[in-house]
């Protein structure tokens, strides 16, 4: 069954029908000030830190699912009928009252028609300059569609929340009677009381017919937000009080002949009244209207870096709108806000962040290299990465409030942690990182720039890069294969001293990286050095990890294999068969035979799972994957991050119908009539979805925050379509499905445009006969520093 539809034009997610099973999520803000909106407007904001400063509340994992929100109400005065602008919280039944929900990039509109009138209510966070005040945006707009004068009131409400959301969620001695609530010079404000001149405020472009700013005055006893007193009685309380739960609730009454419409704004923000009178100056219906305008263009702009077309529609929605846009909000907001992930973990993921940096810094170069940069600094000098850390607190930048309840807090000290505690992955994806975000600017003084370590001292780029190595060539186990330490990329895999081939195959790919670099620079000692370790890692891998017709997983400290033949369960596994082959170490006969061993264990209509069969048997010498139950999350499902890399392996070995028949599996832009099955966002990869050993095989959890998004990117741009930059030229190597014809791209990079023509006449998958760059044939792409530039490839096999 369909839910919604895509609006391409728009670059929308139309959903007509609102009540869907979950809630679908979109992404407010690009800077500072972000929220996470559900297709039902339930939600919450924050500036800066969704742990240390969140403004509206949400009750997580909640009944409603996603309440409260963000909401306007709607009341006919003369007849007291009320409803909400999105269909919940009031929530009527769609036979009576039209519902629409409209994600856009970085805004969501809810429409509502019913009783003679059609309203809307579109949430939005302007693009700050400097010194401006981020303010959330509810623009509203009421249409008289009877042949009658109506009266009707618009209510704007949110819940406000304390500070710091642990306290928020744990500590009501606290958060309810150090914070209140005031009115002033027509704005709710929510003070919080401990912290020196702290305000957040509820505004409107109107001065109010009503208010409210204690929740219970607003939805009465033994009432929710569905059917609030205040709401139901056409008259707010005018309530304020220092401390309880504090609200902000305006209300504007308004007369509308036939055929009219109204227009009115709400701003919800940090600051007092004059942060407000800020936000109303500045945003009047002018300004809010360029300052949707400009993010519209902000969005148009970054898109425009790669823009692609071909034969697969829903592969080009994807990539020139929503893949992108999932992978832009992780670099943006890292992955700790959303209704799964609800604010109290912050801070960096090592590998997570490093990944989500790796795949898109054309579109978004500063936002991936701040990243890179924080990541340097969160490596220990012996060469492995701060697990999870906050920037904040490595910068000694205050986040946290004192108050006279004691609260942990984040200090550097107790961030730095010991090898016991190190993911042996972490910091090795820092490399391919970093070296993808220099062959997109071409700045190799980047390099040489000095970062402090974590811990103690400094090093340029260059020496972290060369630890990371040195620290993994270092820690290898008793077949000389990389150990799996906490963990590897698979959080449930905690073999400790037992050995990874995953961590193994990445060492190797980060090597490849780095000695590219090091060619790049002229380092031929460091790139002779390392080619040295990388061929020996290879030769042990090839040795010892082969099992015939696939690659093992590892071994336990005990020196047992994982992921063999003889195995009962976890016979096969996505990571290392995957890796074995993208880093070059699998020969090709293995790279064949060990991907279809991961097509014929693995492939499921809804995408390839991690491993099969699941573990059922708990055996400590792997790891907590075997007390996962069968099917979910890293035991057995469909673990959406390590789907790409099949893409990638399957490009390299130039099985391009092999790599579409994966990419097809797991793209939701084709789950689209799933969704009684699939349950999550058409627009937006999961995390995991439910593998063939659960009951609820199909379903997907946790959307949005997952590195499959970058990874799905990187995969499908660099790899099927092959366009990839590199130190000092552009290549262009698609691997495709034979049938196609070809296919157009336009890639910005280094200040140039190249329009990209592949035709593929002799419908082979991988192959470049010729490339012409300008008309003129050429053996590589020039790098070009300005200008449009026409570039033609041909493939075909040469005779
Ligand atoms: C989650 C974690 C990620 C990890 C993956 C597999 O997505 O955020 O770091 O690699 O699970 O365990």
């Amino acid at each position: 069954m369909q839910y919604g539809y895509f609006d391409d034009a728009a670059r929308e997610y139309v959903i007509d029908h609102v009540n869907v099973p979950v809630s679908l999520t979109n992404y407010l803000g690009t800077q500072r000030m972000g929220a996470v909106i559900s297709h039902n407007a339930g939600g919450y904001c924050w500036l800066d830190s969704p742990q240390h400063h969140r403004i509206t509340r949400f009750r997580p994992n909640g009944v409603p699912m996603d309440w409260p929100g963000h909401y306007v109400y709607l009341r006919d005065d003369e007849d007291g009928r009320y409803w909400s602008l999105s269909w919940q919280p009031v929530g009527l039944p769609p036979e009576q009252a039209r519902y629409e929900a409209r994600h856009g990039l970085s805004y969501s509109v809810f429409s509502c028609e019913y009783a003679g009138t059609v309203a809307s209510e579109t949430l939005f966070i302007p693009r700050e300059s400097g010194a401006d005040d981020p303010v959330e945006i509810f623009d509203v707009r009421v249409r008289n569609t009877s042949d009658r004068e109506r009266r009707l009131s618009v209510y704007g409400y949110v819940e406000f929340s304390f500070h710091e959301i642990d306290m928020d969620n744990q500590n009501f001695q606290m958060s309810l009677y150090a914070a209140g609530s005031h009115y002033r010079g027509g704005v709710c404000l929510n003070e919080l009381h401990y912290e020196p001149g702290a305000f957040q405020f509820f505004a409107g472009n109107f001065d109010p017919d009503g208010h409210d700013g204690v929740r219970d005055g607003f939805i009465g006893p033994y009432r929710t937000e569905r059917n609030p007193l205040a709401v139901e009685q056409g008259t707010l309380s005018g309530s304020t009080e220092l401390g309880g739960n504090v609200c902000g609730a305006l209300q504007k009454k308004l007369v509308l002949q036939p055929g009219e419409e109204k227009r009115i704004l709400f701003y919800l923000g940090t600051g007092r009244e004059d942060a407000a009178d800020r936000a109303r100056r500045r945003y009047d219906e002018a300004g809010t209207d360029r300052a949707f305008a400009a993010l519209r263009e902000f969005w148009e702009e970054k898109l425009s870096a790669l823009q692609v077309h071909t034969p697969h529609e829903n592969m080009n929605r994807s990539l020139n709108i929503w893949n992108f846009y999932q992978s832009e909000i992780n670099v943006l907001f890292s992955r700790f806000s959303s209704f799964i992930e609800v604010g109290g973990r912050t801070g960096l993921g090592y590998r997570d962040t490093a990944q989500d940096a790796m795949c898109i810094p054309h579109g978004e170069p500063d936002g991936c290299l701040m990243r890179v940069r924080q990541l340097l600094h969160g490596l220990m000098r012996e060469g492995y990465g701060l697990h999870l850390f906050d920037p904040a607190v490595l910068e000694a930048r205050d986040c946290a409030v004192k108050t006279p309840t004691v609260i942990p807090e984040a200090d550097r000290k107790s961030m730095l942690h010991g090898i016991t505690d190190a993911c042996a992955d972490d910091a090795l994806w820092l490399i391919p990182a970093i070296a993808e975000n220099v062959r997109e600017s071409g700045d190799l003084s980047f390099f040489d720039e000095v970062i402090s370590y974590a811990d103690e001292g400094e090093g340029t780029v260059w020496e972290h890069m060369k630890a990371i190595l040195d620290f993994s060539y270092r820690q290898v186990g008793v077949h000389g294969v990389t150990k799996g330490l906490r963990a590897d990329w698979n959080d449930c895999l905690n073999l400790g001293g037992g050995e990874s081939a995953m961590v193994a195959f990445l060492l190797v790919w980060a090597s490849n990286h780095f000695i590219d670099a090091a060619g790049a620079l002229g380092r031929s000692e460091d790139a002779a050095h390392y080619t040295k370790l990388r061929n020996e890692m290879i030769e042990i891998c090839r040795r010892t990890l082969w099992d015939g017709e696939w690659f093992l997983r590892g071994f336990t400290a005990a020196g047992d294999p994982i992921g063999s033949s003889a195995a009962e369960e976890g016979k096969v596994h996505l990571e290392s068969n995957t890796w074995a082959v993208i880093s070059g170490a699998a020969t090709e006969a293995q790279a064949r035979a060990c991907m279809d061993s991961v097509d014929s264990w693995l492939y499921t209509r809804w995408g390839l799972m991690l491993n099969a069969p699941s573990f059922r048997t708990i055996d400590d010498s792997i790891g907590f994957v075997t007390r996962v139950y069968p099917g979910v999350k890293e035991n057995g499902a469909i673990f959406s991050h390590p789907n790409p890399w099949a893409w990638v392996a399957e490009c390299m070995i130039g099985r391009g119908g092999r790599a579409m028949k994966f990419y097809d599996a797991l793209l939701p832009e084709n789950q689209n009539d799933q969704m009684e099955i699939r349950q999550a966002e058409p627009y937006s990869y999961c995390q995991f979805i439910m593998g063939r050993d659960h009951t609820a095989f199909g379903r997907a959890r946790h959307p949005f925050m997952t590195g499959s998004s970058g990874w799905s990117y990187y995969a499908a741009t660099r790899y099927m379509l092959g366009i990839r930059p590199g130190f000092d030229a552009l290549t262009v190597d698609p691997c495709i499905p034979a049938e196609w014809d070809g296919f157009t791209a336009v890639r910005k990079w280094r200040g140039a445009v190249y329009r990209i023509t592949v035709a593929n006449p002799g419908h082979v998958e991988k192959g470049v006969l010729s490339i012409e760059a300008d008309g003129q044939p050429v053996s590589r792409i020039p790098v070009f520093s300005s200008g449009t530039h026409e570039i033609k490839i041909t493939m075909g096999v040469s005779k």
